[in-house]
Parts: structure tokens; sequence; C-alpha cells
């Protein structure tokens, strides 16, 4: 069997913590490492506190500037371990039998809870950088480029970097090579509101790419989010030209996971994105155990064809109706030809702000259309009963109370009701 005949586009599959040869011994290994390297920067007490506790207690042990020391300090001592793993996933869960190629470049993710990164250093570094090998990386300073459309501080609203979560892309919108497959693997407990969140119902459309953020353009209607919760030890593999992001982490638990890269054919690179992740290994030199060696493949001389352009606006759920509101004695009218059905909703657009008005059952509620979080437009968030997900960060708000998982995180409510013909919303 070749490589070509393994169907990858639009695959994710779970695999348990055992389905891999040495998965379970490398998962103890790296939790172990993370042990060693808190005992080190922290001494023994906070690392018996992870013994006890599991790495869903990193917060309690660790600031947020000590995540990346951490991060390399385990990259560094498993990244042959880790890239031999990469391999075994490649040979035996894809049944890649002939050659293929791994990133060097790997990702420890340390993403703490939302409500203690938000209070974090801002200068701490972003959790969902990785590395490269040690002695690649003057090489690839060399070749940094900056964009000047590029703009992810702006993106994330002043937020300090441990805060930071992914919004919906595709990786190779910033990047990464082209028909790569991921391997998302938890190396603790990985609820659904700290999980990935994909969304396979897009696989087959030319979605636009926001050049600002690398991510999907805002206005883009999405449905709800799906989730891939995962145990310790169970790993996603994954097309990560999925539509997929990161669920912010609004749970009170640190999410520890491990992301690596596998490549069917010789990467290649989207030409609209400014920059490209170059350094590659094979799964011989591997296997073979030619840990020194690294192919830098140049991305002007790897690019591939330009991406087809959205003109074919065919979004899923549909774009949300936006109605004008008129405002009297700080009370918000949108006139109506009909009452708002069951599961309906659209957006009430007033003066100064957007609301989000829905029927679920008998239950009409009005809110603020902004996200609190980054200030995206919940209105292009999917829906499943009375809650809404954000279409950045997938968090969930209800809509009736406006409240969400995080303490933090929650949207103003209206008292609204149906009239003559209108929908009236009080604003005081
Ligand atoms: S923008 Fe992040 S939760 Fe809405
Ligand atoms: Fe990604």
């Amino acid at each position: 069997m070749t490589t070509e005949t393994v169907p990858t586009r639009g695959l994710w599959l779970k695999q348990a913590g055992d389905s891999v040869p040495g998965q379970r011994d490398l998962h103890g290994g790296i939790v172990a490492a993370i042990v060693a390297a808190v005992a080190e920067l922290k001494g023994e007490p906070a690392a018996d506190r992870l013994r006890g506790e599991g790495l869903e207690a990193l917060h309690h042990v660790l600031g947020p500037l000590d995540l990346g020391p951490v991060r390399d300090r385990v990259l560094e001592g498993l990244r042959n371990r880790m890239l031999a793993f990469a391999v075994e996933v490649g040979r035996t869960v894809l049944g890649w039998d002939g050659e293929f190629y791994v990133d060097d470049y790997l990702i420890l993710r340390l993403n703490i809870p939302y409500e203690v990164a938000r209070k974090a250093d801002p200068s701490g570094e972003n959790p969902g950088i990785g590395r490269i090998s040690p002695w690649m990386r003057e090489t690839a300073a060399a070749r940094r480029v900056k964009d000047p459309l590029y703009d992810p501080k702006g993106y994330h609203k002043g937020h300090p970097p441990a805060a930071w979560a992914h919004g919906p892309h595709l990786d190779s919108w910033a990047g990464h090579s082209r028909d790569g497959l991921n391997i998302w693997w938890a190396m603790c407990d990985v609820p659904a509101e700290a999980s990935m969140v994909l969304y396979p119902e897009l696989a087959d459309r030319t979605l636009p790419c926001d050049r600002r953020t690398l991510y999907l353009g805002q206005d883009y209607p999405l449905p709800a989010p799906t989730f891939v919760p995962l145990a310790p030890g169970e790993m996603l593999v994954f097309d990560p030209e999925i539509l997929h992001g990161t669920h912010l982490n609004v749970t009170d638990r640190t999410r520890v996971a491990v992301s690596m890269r596998l490549n069917a054919s010789k990467p290649t690179f989207d030409p609209d994105c400014f920059y490209a992740r170059e350094f590659w290994r094979t799964a011989s030199d591997i296997e073979a155990q030619r840990f020194d060696w690294v192919l830098h493949l140049k991305r002007e001389e790897h690019l591939g064809a330009p991406a087809p352009a959205p003109v074919e606006a065919r979004p899923y759920p549909g774009t949300p109706a936006v109605v004008p509101a008129t405002v009297a004695d700080g009370t918000a009218r949108v006139a109506r030809a009909a009452p708002l059905a069951d599961g309906e909703r659209f957006v009430a657009a007033l003066p100064d702000r957007r609301l989000i008005v829905a029927r679920t059952g008998d239950r009409l509620s009005a809110v603020d259309a902004a996200c609190p979080h980054y200030g995206v437009d919940l209105a292009f968030g999917g829906q499943v009963a009375d809650k809404i997900y954000c279409p950045a960060c997938a968090v969930a708000f209800d809509l009736h109370d406006g409240t969400s998982r995080s303490e933090s995180l929650s949207l103003a409510r209206y008292r609204t009701w149906e009239e003559g013909g209108a929908i009236l919303i009080d604003l005081s």
C-alpha cells in the first residue's frame, strides 16, 4: 500500500490511551518529565502536589511565566521519543508504510484556567507556541518575516498570552503544511470546555481567512462546535484543514496536551501565508535514529497552488437576519410581521449596540451580541436549544440569563416581550 491510498481529507478519529505501541509509556514519560521540571523549578513540595492531584493542578504550583521553561525542558528531554512516536502513529493508525514526513515543530500546550490566565503577566508566552530542534533555531530566526497585516495582539484585545485561545482556522492559513495530519494528545483530563473544537460540517466549503488574525473571517456564521473531550492519554488524529479552534479553558483545571504533525507527502505551503513551518524530518531518518537530520524546506521553494477564493457565500447555518430597532423612552422596538418561532433568532440593531433576540420554547430573550471576551459578534455562533456558542472560542452563553461557565464572562440581558406586532426590549 502507498501513502496516497489512505483517505485523510476530513478525517478525525479518537485513539484510546493504549492503541499505539509505546503510547502508554510515552504518556507516562511526558507526565513524569513535567513533574520533574516542576520539582527543578519550584521544589519537591510543588512536585508532590502534582503527583497527588494530577497535572490539572499545574496552575497552583506554577506561575504563567514558568510555563515556557517547563515546556522547553520537557520537549528537549523527550524530543526524539516524541518524534519516534509520531512515526508509530503514521504506521499503525494511518497505515502509512512508505516514506512520510514529521514536523520538527512540537508543542506542549499548558493551558491554565482562563480566570487565572487573564490576570497573568502580559509579558508571558503564548501556550500554543511550540519548539523546533535547538540547533535549527538560528536558521529559523534568520528566516523570520514580519507581516504588516498580521496582528495577533489586536485580536486578543490586550489579554495576556497565557489567556489566548485559538480562533477557528485551517492550519495551512498559519504557515503549516498543506495535507498534514495532526496528533492532539491529552496528557491529563480534557473536558469539553477546554477541548479542541471542530466544525466538520464546513469541510467542503471554501472559507475566508482574515489575514490580520489568520483565523476565520469574523462575519462567517458557524454551526455549533463539535467538542472533543479526551481522557488522559487519549488522542485525536485529525485533518487540520477541517475548521478547528480551541475552547477557551473556562474550567478551573489546567489542560495539558501535546501536538505533533505528519505529512504523507513532501510538505507544501499556502502562498497566501507570509511564513511557513519549514523544518521537517523523514520517517526513515527517525526510524534509523538519525535524530540530528532535519530538512529545511524553504517556503519559496515549496509553495502549493493558491487557495481558491471564497467567492461563493455559502455559509452553513445561514447569515443571521439583522433588523433595525427604534428606541424611545428606554425601550427598543422591532416591528415583526409574525411572532418569533421556537428556535428562531435575529439581531436587533440599535444605534449603539446589537442584541440577539431569540425564542426557545415559550421564552423570549434578548442579550448583548458582543462577546465579553474579545468582542466578537455572537450572532454568528451556532445555537443549541438555549445556548449560543461564541464563534471565536466556543464558550457557551445562556440566551436567557447571559451566563457562561466563566464567572467573568457573561452577557447583559434585557426584559423583552411581544406586543402589537412588535418585539419590545426594555433597555433599562
Ligand atoms: S471571543 Fe473568546 S469567548 Fe467569545
Ligand atoms: Fe490548528
